[in-house]
């Protein structure tokens, strides 16, 4: 009997995951698509939550209401009406755990296996992997640096019929592109003439480091073929495992009578008890304004070790997000990873976010993670990484 084997040693022991991220002691990981430990807000949580329980409510341990709890919504809906411009209405939010789960519930609701939706070239890889769980038959749009191609859509709308199209129109995971304004109302306009759901994912609207405004995705909400997810995984912390749908109320409903909300209630009541508090007190904002600080000061520290070290790359700056999407021509970027363990450095090479095994001379490399001094030296490590490979 194992508790009477005393040499027995558990295999928790040997090792105790405690986050998604494990990274060697030295190395870089210019391709972790993280917020930096340093700056997951802990006093913030930690006062939103000591002001939740001291008011002796025990309401939000219970079961919660199945489009999420009404009054977070409220709030939610006035923050995003801040950051936006215009006004949102709560009853068009719908809460859930993060961007995952949406689009999860989304597949699980709106598509059978074998159903075909479009997805950008190249796309945030961890979509693909949800699409693939739900045996969806995956067709790549192109994209340039105004964003998705909208020809390129029309001429796959001649041949397919999708059930939805996957963008993510801002500051994009991995390209930084941001749909230009013309082409997102053109887009809208082919969702209503094709019937098709456009799925934005604006996961990283608010993380915008220029001072031009740009009109999301959930301004066009009113619209049964519109949604619009974002998430407090980039904003605040990915451990709340918290996010939200906008979306016509038409289709809330489909996802409100679900069985799982009929069983489970609504998602994450708990933590979106602890987030409004820090939203009505204007602490979200006050997160928001710092990270853009420091990110943005990230962001040109990253572009311009990029600049000095790799002369011959193209790339484009972002405005806002996490990353840098790098051209180095001619170099196979997978090849390239495993020369960069001699270097104690890794990112995340371009076929990944390619469905159809493509996009092999790109690099992704996200500025967030590390402070300054690290993103110099990563990219210093890549350069002497690629000179070896060379
Ligand atoms: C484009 C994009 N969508 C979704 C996610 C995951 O969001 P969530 O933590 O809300 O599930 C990420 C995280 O990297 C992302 O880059």
């Amino acid at each position: 009997m194992i508790w009477n084997n005393f040499n027995y040693t558990c295999p928790m022991t040997d090792y105790i995951p405690t986050s998604q991220i494990h990274i060697a002691e030295g190395m870089i990981d210019l391709g972790a698509g993280d917020p930096d430990f340093s700056l997951l807000p802990l006093d913030m949580l930690h006062r939103a939550a000591e002001i939740c329980f001291a008011k002796g409510d025990p309401t939000f341990l219970q079961y919660g209401a199945e489009q999420g709890d009404g009054y977070f919504r409220m709030a939610l809906a006035e923050f995003l009406g801040r950051g936006y411009g215009f006004l949102v209405d709560s009853d068009h939010l719908f809460v859930t755990n993060g961007i995952s789960n949406a689009l999860d519930l989304i597949c699980a609701h709106f598509t059978h296996p074998g159903d075909t939706i479009f997805v950008e070239e190249p796309t945030y890889f961890l979509a693909l992997r949800i699409f693939a769980d739900h045996e969806l038959r995956i067709v790549p749009i192109k994209t340039d640096i105004g964003g998705l191609v909208v020809e390129s859509l029309e001429e796959k709308l001649s041949e397919f019929q999708p059930k939805f199209l996957y963008i993510v129109p801002t500051f994009q995971n991995p390209s930084g592109h941001t749909l230009s304004q013309g082409r997102c109302e053109r887009l809208v306009k082919l969702s209503q003439e094709h019937d098709f759901i456009i799925v934005a994912d604006e996961v990283y609207h608010l993380l915008n480091y220029s001072n031009e405004q740009i009109k999301p995705f959930a301004a066009y909400t009113y619209m049964e073929t519109v949604i619009s997810l974002s998430s407090f995984s980039k904003i605040l912390a990915p451990g709340l495992r918290l996010g939200w749908m906008q979306a016509h109320p038409g289709v809330i409903k489909r996802l409100v009578t679900s069985g799982l909300l009929d069983s489970g209630g609504g998602l994450n009541p708990f933590t979106s008890a602890i987030v409004r508090e820090l939203i009505e007190v204007g602490d979200l904002e006050q997160n928001i304004a710092q990270l853009i600080v420091t990110y943005h000061s990230r962001l040109r520290v990253m572009e311009k070790a990029l600049r000095r070290e790799f002369p011959q790359a193209i790339f484009e700056t972002p405005q806002g997000g996490f990353f840098f999407w790098v051209r180095l021509p001619g170099v196979d970027t997978g090849q390239l990873r495993e020369e960069a363990k001699n270097f104690r450095l890794d990112f995340r090479p371009g076929v990944l976010f390619s469905s159809q095994d493509g996009m092999r001379d790109y690099v992704r490399l996200c500025f967030a993670f590390y402070d300054e001094e690290k993103i110099k030296e990563g990219i210093l490590r890549l350069r002497k990484c690629l000179d070896a490979f060379l």
